[in-house]
């Protein structure tokens, strides 16, 4: 387990809207250079980049045509080494976006795969074994190929699956096991690819879809996990020091299978979606534990959450995220204060968090937005970061019509600027919160987690961390729970008193507590 994950803070910068720094209107590897004291400033000591590789841009940059190769609408290999390195020097690790469960129809090896003629390259992909063979249950593509068979898609049309073999051989003519030479030459392919990207200074890799290599096996996945636990080997042989992350939502599996986080992603009816995100769209009823509503269920979150944490203690960590590229931002159903409290709980908790650009400055969900590189319904978490009140809010010199997305042009949209001025600011308040994490091991990673009071359809939450104790009520009435201590207040959002052997909160509240 690399030491570093244990205080590791995390930022998740899209490339496309971070900062311009040639005015093409698009972000790019010199504009992130120029923000890493930014960064720094958050108390982030870890970025999470997304993907930077050549690509015809179809799903944004995961349909990697060449994963040797910077975009150049990003920059150029030598610029990402040279963030590595100006990284390093601030004290900041880089992970790399690896996708290894599918390439763009474009990479080279599936140009190759697709020739009738057989080559090196016929079985990197999952083909059937003729045109006319194309089972209802596999999402193939049929007749668009010189090659006399359908191919697999992992993710969108342009995504070719590839190929790890089949756990459960149902159509012996063309599924592979994974032990079949050609399988096990594309874990060789991701090994190299894994080993360029760190030879030449990047610290892990975030896994697009870990699942999702080995097809026909549910529940365990013990095909896809013995493929990992050979990487984590790897890994641990060569490369001690790297992070490997996955996109998997189940810790105990990925974690067992060699990752050493697994990320808490919004699901349906999952623990996190109970936290934050818990919202019938049609009805607008919210009943997400951080609504200022109050009908949320803790109890919802922790059966599971507890679980899964004891399950993985001492052996890789869950990982909160505030958001990502791929789920609304939590502005879209939560005001700036319900966000503010949503935000540092989650600082606040075990394993190894994630902040999403612009949440720190409360960047709204934008609706309405036209679908942006296979981004659809997506694309209005993925704008402009808003830097400052000049022009695009400091995000690019472009002409505004040429930026990759627009910016949020709205009279009260949030900059950086703006919140760096105002001290109960989402930004300095969170400033605030990674800080005091970074000075108490107890609320770090590895930090023990408690409950203290949780009760169904309850608030105030209380749970403890080591010598901490931390009371949240994000409700917008005043809570109390019967709960006698002594201690002194390290951080606060709004305020709260001790009456005899109760706490009482008042509205939308959280306190940090040294006991
Ligand atoms: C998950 C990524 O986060 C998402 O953005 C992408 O579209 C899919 N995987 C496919 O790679």
């Amino acid at each position: 387990m690399p030491n570093w994950l244990k205080d590791a803070v995390f930022y998740e910068i899209y490339p496309q809207t971070f900062c311009d720094s040639n005015g093409d209107g698009i972000g790019d590897i010199r504009g992130i250079m120029s923000k890493l004291d930014y960064v720094r400033s958050l108390g982030c000591n870890a970025i999470w980049l997304n993907p930077v590789f050549d690509s015809p841009f179809m799903d944004a940059g995961y349909d990697v045509r060449d994963y040797y190769k910077v975009a150049e609408r990003y920059g150029t290999n030598e610029d990402l080494g040279e963030l590595f390195s100006l990284a390093h020097e601030k004290g900041i690790k880089i992970l790399l976006d690896l996708v290894p469960g599918h390439t763009s129809d474009q990479n080279e090896w599936f140009r190759k795969s697709k020739q009738p003629e057989k080559n090196e390259f016929s079985g990197r992909y999952i083909w059937t074994d003729s045109v006319w063979e194309a089972p209802p249950q596999y999402r193939l593509l049929c007749g668009i190929t010189d090659r006399d068979g359908n191919y697999l898609v992992n993710f969108f049309s342009s995504q070719p699956a590839l190929n790890y073999g089949f756990n459960n051989i149902t159509h012996p003519a063309w599924q592979k096991s994974p032990s079949d030479p050609d399988c096990l030459a594309t874990v060789e392919a991701l090994k190299d690819i894994m080993r360029f990207w760190l030879d030449a200074g990047c610290d892990g890799f975030r896994v697009d879809m870990a699942d999702s290599l080995v097809k026909n096996e549910d529940g365990e996945k013990p095909e896809t996990c013995r493929i990992w636990k050979g990487i984590r080997e790897m890994l641990d042989k060569d490369y001690p020091d790297a992070a490997l992350i996955s996109e998997w939502c189940n810790p105990k599996v990925a974690i067992g299978a060699g990752f050493h986080c697994d990320f808490y992603l919004d699901h349906d009816n999952n623990g996190y979606r109970y936290l934050f995100r818990d919202k019938n769209w049609q009805t607008g009823e919210c009943k997400a534990v951080f609504g200022k509503n109050g009908k949320g269920d803790i109890t919802k979150f922790l059966d599971e959450y507890l679980d899964d944490l004891n399950a993985t203690k001492d052996k890789g960590y869950i990982s909160f995220i505030t958001c990502n590229h791929d789920t609304p931002r939590m502005t879209k159903m939560f005001s700036q204060q319900e966000a503010k409290l949503a935000y540092s709980f989650i600082f606040m908790m075990p394993g190894v968090p994630f902040l999403y650009y612009g949440d720190e400055i409360g960047m709204k969900f934008m609706d309405g937005l036209n679908s942006k590189e296979g981004g659809f319904s997506r694309t209005g978490t993925r704008t402009p970061m808003q830097w400052d009140n000049t022009a695009n809010h400091g995000f690019s010199t472009a002409d505004a019509k040429d930026l990759y997305l627009p910016v949020d042009t709205s009279e009260n949209a949030p900059t950086v600027e703006d919140a760096e001025k105002d001290p109960d600011s989402i930004l300095n308040t969170l400033r605030r919160v990674i800080a005091i994490r970074h000075e108490n091991p107890d609320l770090q990673s590895d930090g023990e987690f408690e409950v203290i009071y949780a009760v169904k359809e309850k608030y105030p939450f209380i749970f403890k961390r080591g010598n901490f104790i931390i009371a949240v009520n994000p409700t917008e009435k005043e809570q109390k729970a019967p709960f006698a201590f002594d201690g002194e207040t390290v951080f606060a959002i709004g305020g709260y008193e001790k009456k005899g052997s109760y706490i009482v909160m008042q509205p939308q509240t959280l306190a940090l507590i040294r006991i």
